[in-house]
């Protein structure tokens, strides 16, 4: 089954294109990572194959529907989280969230079976015990693990998380990614990843898209980081250095830190 499917697909702010003539298909089980500088389109993507944008040309299809037909299947955890944190919520209640809000009621007191679940669902993200805790005194990588669980509740096939290690220190990007990669290999769900570092998620992912506000590249990561794809978007000092048989990225929204030093 096919899990996204674009063909000259353009999204547009009233009238005006952000993201144009994109093609590409995504196989259900698969992790695409998604690149691309500041304004490239990244979110704009996102937004479209969750339905939270229509207005586009072309074709876009969401295992085999229209994005608006296809809303059930779709967990989605945005850039900037707009959880007001001055409500007092534990970590249980926002995963639990996830199971109540998709029904379209706002309960005042959230069923068993959610809580139950909720429970199950933070065990699987590696939470287990801190459901008590309130959300807003979590550690960024928790805080993140928590919104994924959240997601998760719904039981979507496909996953789309923008830029779900931004803002995250090295050990709780890695903590983060272990959890994707746990959801991909045991809940076989498709995703679809934007981040600006691409390097903590190269493991999980199958495929990588380059945009910049039209497609550059598409492809196994071994065909699209090249120096050549990475240096036309994000200039001559971006880079990718071969490790091991596996490649590191350097791009101009990343630095590598040195005895204080940005190189
Ligand atoms: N609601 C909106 N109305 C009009 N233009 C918008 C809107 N949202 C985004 N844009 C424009 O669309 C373009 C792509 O923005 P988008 O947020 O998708 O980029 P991005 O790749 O996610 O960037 P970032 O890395 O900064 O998150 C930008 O030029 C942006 O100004
Ligand atoms: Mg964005």
């Amino acid at each position: 089954m096919k899990a996204v499917e674009a063909e000259n697909l353009t999204i547009l702010y009233s009238g005006q294109p952000a993201l144009s003539d994109v093609t590409f298909t995504l196989e259900e089980g698969k992790t695409l990572l998604l690149l691309g500088p500041n304004g490239a389109g990244k979110t704009t993507l996102l937004k479209t194959i969750a339905c939270f944008h229509r207005e586009y040309t072309g074709e876009l299809r969401v295992f085999e529907r229209p994005p608006c037909e296809a809303r059930e299947l779709i967990g989605y955890v945005p850039q900037s989280q707009s959880l007001n944190e001055r409500v007092p919520l534990t970590a249980l209640e926002v995963v639990a969230m996830g199971g109540v809000y998709r029904k379209g009621f706002v309960h005042f007191r959230i069923p068993g079976e959610v809580i139950e679940k909720a429970e199950k669902v933070l065990e699987f993200v590696g939470l287990g015990g801190i459901g008590d805790r309130l959300f807003r005194e979590l550690s960024g990588g928790q805080k993140q693990r928590v919104l994924l669980a959240r997601a998760l509740m719904s039981d979507p096939r496909l996953l789309l998380l923008d830029e779900p290690l931004s803002a995250l220190d090295p050990s709780a990007r890695a903590e983060v990614a272990n959890v994707l990669d746990k959801i991909k290999r045991e809940k076989g769900v498709t995703m679809i990843i934007t981040t600006h570092d691409i390097n903590p998620l190269l493991e999980i992912g199958d495929l990588v898209m380059l945009i910049n506000r039209r497609l550059i590249a598409f492809g196994r990561p071994e065909e699209v980081l090249t120096d050549e794809v990475i240096k036309s978007v994000y200039g001559p000092m971006a880079k990718v250095i071969p490790v091991g048989g596996k490649v590191y990225c350097i791009t101009g929204d990343f630095h590598i830190h040195r005895g204080g030093e940005k190189i």
